[in-house]
């Protein structure tokens, strides 16, 4: 578990934190040097943030890192200035300033935060941290473990390699890494006790990889995704798939068969990789034993009228140059990714100019029909609303999930419903950030 950052002073519903952005060391690799990061108090993750439901969350970032960031608060549903998008929703935080981000928290859930401007190498340097907003009245569980994974591509020495704006990365599945860390150090085992009942915060904080986990000789229960409670289901045989950006808060009843039981990786369906192993040592008496299954508390978001909701859509295409030579792309720094044909360019400070992908009317219901005609995946994020999931390739979502983020199979669909409710100017991207920043992104207004 990342160390939980001491808040500051407590007003009665404010919780305060101050969050320094400067270069630190890890321990990624157990046996291997420490790796020069950039990190939120110089840590990956950052600390974790908490703050009950309905609070105010306040918090002071300083950038003492040598480059303009932001911070953005994934998933979080707040006023348009606090969203943290440099160039769009506040200029850019320089080196050596200050920013304030104050909002309130409707939604209790797991979030996360990370920055806004040149987000694939900053994030790939480590900057990402989890918010967690507690519920009023928590389901009852013997352990609350928050699991963020994190990937890293380190050359021999250990050390982060500089190839964030990699035309072939872009072109393909974003740079994924070789090292995939579990709180920021390589996975390997978490320990547990046999019969104790676990959530599990899951957080893919990947630049690029889409984890798609099974967890052997388990079955958990899906709870709620991207910080909203779900209709749960039980995981069974089918990967639990967790694009970029992404969460999803399990229950998981440790009631293994062996003395230890791996979570596996099928991101690459070819070769499904151990990702860490659930060890067993000792047993425990449950505090919540087998019963009824604990449902999360909806969080009060308004229901779109799917009986007038207008019908939006959205292709995603791009990849591979066609009739230009990769060369030549290169050079020009042609963009590789488009949403309904448009490229968003993504120098500091141009966002604002973007002509807006939709103009949306407050209060209205939209009806998101998106189609992927490329060959990777896409996680499709919205910022400042979530959207309630109708379908997915084509298969009807059974009961009520709501998303920040579509993800996007290959040659597949997504349909959702959106009630246009937060105004402002909000980013709907790729996160995979390469494909972000080589033109798969784009702004909606709300207005
Ligand atoms: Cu996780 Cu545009 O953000
Ligand atoms: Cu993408």
């Amino acid at each position: 578990m990342p160390p939980l950052a001491v808040p500051r002073a407590r007003a009665a519903d404010e919780v305060h934190y101050r969050l320094v952005l400067r270069e630190g060391e890890a321990q990624l690799l157990p046996q291997g040097p420490v790796t020069r990061i950039w990190g939120y108090d110089g840590q990956v993750p950052g600390p974790l943030l908490t703050a009950p439901q309905d609070a105010t969350l306040v918090v002071e970032a300083e950038n003492r890192l040598g480059v303009p960031t932001s911070v953005h608060w994934h998933g979080v549903r707040l006023p348009n200035a606090m969203d943290g998008v440099a160039g769009l929703t506040q200029p850019p935080i320089l080196p050596g300033e200050t920013f304030t981000y104050r909002f309130a928290l409707p939604d209790a859930g797991t979030f996360w935060y990370h920055p806004h401007y040149d987000t694939g190498s900053q994030l790939g340097r480590g900057l990402y941290g989890p918010l967690i907003v507690t519920e009023k009245s928590p389901p009852v569980v013997d352990r609350d473990l928050l699991w963020v994974f994190g990937d890293w591509r380190l050359g021999d020495d250990g050390q982060v390699i500089d190839d964030f704006h990699d035309p072939f990365d872009q072109a393909h599945d974003g740079r994924v890494g070789d090292l995939v860390t579990l709180n920021g150090s390589a996975a390997d085992s978490v320990a547990v006790r046999r019969n104790e009942l676990l959530r599990l915060r899951l957080v893919n904080a990947c630049a690029a990889r889409v984890l798609a986990l099974t967890f052997e000789g388990h079955r958990p229960w899906v709870l709620a995704r991207d910080g909203q409670p779900t209709t749960p289901w039980e995981l069974g045989a089918a990967p639990l798939l967790l694009g970029p950006g992404m969460r999803a808060d399990l229950l998981l009843r440790c009631d293994g068969t062996a003395e230890s039981l791996p979570v596996v990786d099928h991101y690459n369906p070819a070769h499904p990789a151990e990702l860490l192993r659930l060890v067993y040592e000792g047993s425990i008496e449950s505090i919540a034993p087998d019963g009824d299954l604990q449902l999360l508390r909806a969080n009060p978001l308004a229901l779109p009228d799917p009986a007038r909701a207008e019908r939006l859509e959205i292709v995603l295409a791009g990849g591979m140059m066609h009739g230009m030579g990769s060369s030549e792309a290169m050079h020009q720094g042609a963009a590789l990714w488009t949403i309904n044909g448009q490229a968003m360019a993504h120098e500091p400070g141009t966002i604002q100019a973007v002509e807006p992908l939709f103009r949306l009317s407050l209060g209205r219901s939209y009806h998101l029909v998106v189609r992927n005609d490329s060959d990777r995946w896409h996680p499709l994020h919205l910022h400042g609303m979530h959207m309630l999931l109708l379908a997915e390739n084509g298969e009807t979502v059974t009961g009520e999930r709501w998303a920040d983020s579509l993800l996007l199979a290959p040659r597949g669909s997504a349909e959702a419903l959106l009630l246009a409710d937060n105004p402002g100017r909000w980013m709907l991207h790729c996160h995979v950030l390469q494909h972000q920043e080589s033109g798969m992104a784009s702004v909606v207004d709300v207005a």
